[in-house]
């Protein structure tokens, strides 16, 4: 895991006025909305150590569920009941406070030592997503986030994870390979696969003739993939699909995959249930293979074999081992922290 970094960690709809507990980076974290805006603490009251998640917001100020102590938005506790209001409030008596900030209906939380002025940006997703139907869900993986971001990077792996879905489908007459655009925090790379499919289908007079299918996939650093899908003729009549995931890295072995999932067609709530029990399906059989790496945690690059169409992956593995190699690297964590009370899948809107 990396620190200096903004991490989408919550679905914006999640946050609200009470305090929610949020598990990133092997730690607990307790988010809520003040006038709108979203705070963030640790979850830990500098007293006794208790939850503070459990607590309630009330007044501007949350208050501990234990004895009480009271915290305005900046983390500077207010009151302490046991002392009656005569007796001043040590400044010891704070929370460590984490910048939040909220776009593309997720929260992001940067965890780092970086002034604000040296910190790396959000990255923009393109803009025509914003006019496609979201449909959000999350789900519980027992792998490491950094694996199953390289499972949604890969072109390669819809051939042979996904051939029962729609795996079989695609093409195998030439090898994948593709260019790579890279910047600091994120590369992108697309795969066009052309004509699909036989010619007379309703489908194919629809959209101008027999589809090409275009996947473009990106990542940006530390914790978002987005898979980009478009069937058709490169026009305005394309099939469009869009897979944004954060991976919320719970700990090195535990990971909350938080999902919008966008399309074009067929717009209506009523098919959001039906997509996203296929999205899930199709996270599964990801996850289910890469809970089976032996070494959860990225080893070197040399350690492993790489062929053309792992290009994307690289560019993914380098800029992270350059993070690493300027001491952006946070411990692996050897213990799970407890996650148990993370539905396996849970829709939010
Ligand atoms: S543990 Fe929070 S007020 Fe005592
Ligand atoms: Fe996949």
């Amino acid at each position: 895991m990396l620190k200096n970094f903004w991490y989408a960690c919550e679905f914006s709809a999640a946050v609200t006025d009470r305090p929610k507990q949020v598990k990133i980076l092997h730690q607990k974290f307790v988010l809520y909305r003040q006038q709108g805006q979203v705070v963030a603490f640790k979850d830990q009251c500098p007293h006794r150590g208790a939850a503070l998640s459990l607590g309630r917001v009330e007044n501007g100020c949350i208050h501990c569920p234990y004895h009480g102590w009271s915290f305005q938005a900046d983390g500077q506790c207010t009151l302490i009941p046991a002392n009656g209001p005569e007796v001043p409030v040590p400044p010891r008596a704070r929370l460590e406070t984490f910048p939040v900030q909220e776009k593309y209906g997720y929260i992001w939380l940067f965890y780092g030592d970086l002034p604000a002025g040296d910190r790396p940006p959000l990255p923009t997703f393109p803009a025509y997503l914003s006019t496609l139907h979201p449909v959000r869900h999350e789900g519980l993986e027992h792998a490491n986030y950094a694996r199953l971001m390289q499972a949604n990077i890969d072109f390669a792996h819809v051939i042979a994870i996904h051939r029962k879905s729609f795996g079989q489908r695609i093409p195998l007459d030439k090898a994948i390979r593709y260019p790579v655009e890279a910047d600091d925090w994120s590369a992108v790379a697309s795969v066009t696969y052309s004509s699909l499919g036989s010619s007379k289908s309703i489908l194919n007079t629809v959209l101008g003739g027999r589809p090409d299918l275009t996947t473009r996939l990106s990542f940006y650093l530390p914790n978002v993939t987005l898979a980009e899908i478009s069937i058709g003729k490169g026009n305005d009549k394309d099939i469009r699909f869009g897979i944004l995931v954060a991976f919320v890295p719970i700990d090195d072995h535990t990971t909350c995959a938080k999902r919008t999932l966008y399309r074009n067609i067929a717009p209506l709530p009523i098919l959001d249930r039906w997509v996203r029990k296929l999205d899930y399906q199709l996270a599964y059989e990801d996850t289910e293979v890469v809970e089976t790496i032996p070494s959860q945690v990225m080893p070197r690059i040399s350690e492993e074999q790489h062929v053309a169409a792992d290009a994307l992956d690289l560019t993914f593995r380098k800029l992270r081992q350059k993070y690493y190699a300027q001491g952006w690297g946070l411990q692996p964590s050897t213990q799970p922290l407890e996650s148990s009370e993370y539905p396996a899948l849970v829709g939010s809107g």
